[in-house]
């Protein structure tokens, strides 16, 4: 697959709902929201679901993870980063949770110290807020917790867009964290390891053009 010039890249293409102009101006840190959305109490452990670079990228301490899923969720591509996989000019896009009665997403649980969301409220800055889920063991056990999801409010959602865009846009993209290629096709074998079988994370794999990179 080859991109067209711009393609992917033009604002036309990444910002549908948004112009180029409102995205660098925003301010869309979600750290002090998140801060004040959970209170722990005598809860001295918390299961964290990850389903994107919380797979693949456990950069934080944790007592114990297995793998996971939820239900009523889907991941992805549609948030944009501009902090992590791509720059305010030229956002990358990387995975949240959208809503679809009936599926299961599935990913990694990690039981964690409180504390640790110090770290990671920071990490998701980029309009991700935690929420309450209800986490599913492969052993078919239950267990609350909370996942970091970026919803269509939030100032750097992008939304859908047809799969050839999408992996055009990340084929062009890279911030501080890295290329956004390596974001997808880390969490494409993360999910391969975990026995999962995306369609939305394989298609945009499909459609990623050639790593011209040496
Ligand atoms: C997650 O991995 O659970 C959230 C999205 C991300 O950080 O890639």
């Amino acid at each position: 697959m080859q991109c067209r010039e711009g393609q992917g890249t033009g604002p036309e293409n990444l910002l549908p709902e948004k112009s180029l102009t409102d995205t660098i101006a925003m301010d869309i840190d979600t750290t002090a929201v998140n801060r004040l959305r959970h209170r722990f109490g005598e809860h001295d452990q918390v299961w964290l679901f990850g389903y994107g670079s919380l797979i693949f990228k456990a950069d934080f301490t944790y007592l114990e993870r297995k793998p996971a899923s939820i239900r009523g969720h889907v991941r992805r591509f549609w948030q944009g980063s501009h902090d992590h996989r791509g720059t305010p000019e030229s956002p990358g896009r990387v995975v949240t949770l959208a809503p679809q009665a009936g599926a299961t997403c599935s990913g990694m649980a990690y039981l964690i110290r409180p504390d640790v969301f110090d770290y990671l409220d920071h990490r998701e800055k980029n309009g991700y807020l935690r929420f309450s889920t209800t986490l599913t063991f492969d052993d078919g056990t239950h267990a609350p917790g909370l996942v970091y999801i970026a919803d269509p409010d939030n100032a750097a959602y992008l939304g859908p867009a047809a799969d050839v865009i999408i992996a055009c846009q990340i084929a062009a993209a890279s911030g501080p964290s890295g290329r956004n290629r390596d974001y997808l096709t880390e969490l494409a074998d993360a999910l391969d390891a975990l026995g999962d079988v995306d369609p939305h994370v394989q298609a945009l794999v499909a459609c990623l053009p050639p790593d011209s990179s040496p």
